[in-house]
């Protein structure tokens, strides 16, 4: 699609300023002269975003023009064009307010960027211009609002493209993942009958497969990433998912370099969801914590659960005494493979499992966070059943 942006070939030689033309064609409105009087007589009849300026003309000299240009219109970009061995006088050109130079003879892929950019920035500096005028809003705070939307896209952009890896990724990872699964098996079973009938082994063996299941069922979901995922709708108490997962990692030694606090809310309803991928959202924050707390002396792990005020939702928070999150990485740390851990500790992937999990559940996930003091993560979950199923259970 052509853009309706002006833009002005200013060049003595037919040859150079005629390749431009047809370069640009397609996608602006060309116009071209061959010296410098006849630009500046131009810009001032006609409106022009941008104008590419050779700087060897005979008349007056191009950087004289790039000065006129930007005195009557400071926002009209300008790209200068410059010869072999020029360079000098480029430099001084993107001194006087040139956006860019190109050096001839044209590459062609360079001059379609350099131009779109500077269209770019024209139309960036009218739109602040109009609203500093009408809204009475200063030229920073425009530009910080662009940034922000800017930057807002690219992570967006990022965190597809990141995802789409992930997609191609994780089938053959999980895939991976079986192999060596099958040789635990393989051992623990032959474990289990060279020990038969001891009972202390016993217990480590059903360990070692209540364990592997678990694994064998999270390479299984991952073997379906990307397809709709699978999600159970088993009616279920979170307080006692809670308990499993902290009881676990207590097991683990996980959770032993912090103290944990509970307070809990009795008798809260029911909800429906999927039991396994709850506990993975709550052993992933908790996993975090205590890594959070690792150097800090206030080592406190605090596990809330709640009632929503509007009494739809069941509210789990989990707060750390840790090192806290770094304002500008509160949303980065749900995006696949953002970590600031070291290599072998996080790959970056705990919290955009959980966000994906907290959303199956048509729920949502709230993070508070003050640097070296700690974080706190608050997962909303509603509550799906309805009142005749809804038997509210005491805490287990
Ligand atoms: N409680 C917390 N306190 C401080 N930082 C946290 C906390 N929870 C998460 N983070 C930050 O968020 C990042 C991303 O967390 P996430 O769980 O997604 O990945 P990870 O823990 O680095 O690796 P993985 O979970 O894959 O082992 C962490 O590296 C850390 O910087
Ligand atoms: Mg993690």
């Amino acid at each position: 699609m052509k853009n309706e942006a002006s833009v002005l070939i200013v060049d003595d030689e037919l040859g150079p300023r005629e390749s431009l033309r047809m370069i640009l064609k397609p996608i602006f409105n060309i116009h071209t002269v061959e010296n410098g009087e006849e630009a500046l007589r131009f810009i001032r009849q006609e409106p022009v975003s941008l104008v590419t300026l050779d700087l060897k003309m005979p008349g007056i000299p191009g950087i004289e023009v790039l000065k006129e240009i930007k005195g009557y219109n400071h926002d009209i970009e300008v790209i200068v064009l410059t010869g072999y061995g020029s360079l000098n006088t480029a430099v001084e050109a993107l001194r006087y307010g040139a956006l860019d130079y190109i050096n001839k003879p044209f590459n062609i892929p360079q001059v379609e960027e350099a131009v779109k950019k500077g269209i770019k920035r024209y139309k960036i500096n009218m739109l602040s211009r109009i609203l500093t005028q009408t809204l009475n809003i200063s030229k920073e705070e425009i530009q910080g609002v662009i940034k922000m939307g800017v930057t807002q896209l690219e992570d967006q952009l990022l965190y597809a493209e990141k995802l789409t890896v992930l997609g191609q990724l994780t089938p053959k990872i999980a895939h991976e993942i079986n192999n060596h699964l099958q040789i635990i098996y393989g051992m623990a079973q032959q474990g289990l009958i060279k020990t038969k009938g001891e009972e202390v082994f016993n217990k480590y063996f059903d360990s070692i497969f209540t364990e592997a299941e678990k694994i064998d069922h999270i390479a299984q979901q991952l073997m379906k990433y990307g397809k709709p995922p699978e999600h159970n709708e088993d009616k279920i108490n979170v307080q006692k998912i809670l308990d499993h997962s902290l009881n676990l990692l207590e097991d683990f030694g996980e959770t032993k370099r912090c103290q944990v606090h509970r307070f809990y809310r009795e008798a809260l309803p029911l909800i429906r969801g999927d039991k396994f991928q709850l506990e993975q959202v709550f052993i992933n924050i908790i996993i975090n914590a205590s890594h959070a707390v690792e150097k800090t002396t206030n080592k406190k792990l605090i596990v809330e659960t709640d009632l929503s005020s509007d009494g739809q939702s069941i509210e789990v928070t989990i707060s750390d005494t840790g090192c806290g999150i770094k304002e500008e990485n509160l949303e980065k740390i749900f995006f696949p493979f953002f970590t600031t851990k070291e290599a072998e500790k996080g790959k970056g992937l705990g919290l955009s499992i959980v966000k994906a999990f907290v959303e199956k559940h048509q729920g949502r996930i709230e993070v508070k966070s003050k640097l070296e003091e700690g974080a706190s993560f608050k997962i909303i979950l509603p509550i799906t059943l309805d009142n005749k199923d809804n038997k509210r259970e005491p805490r287990a």
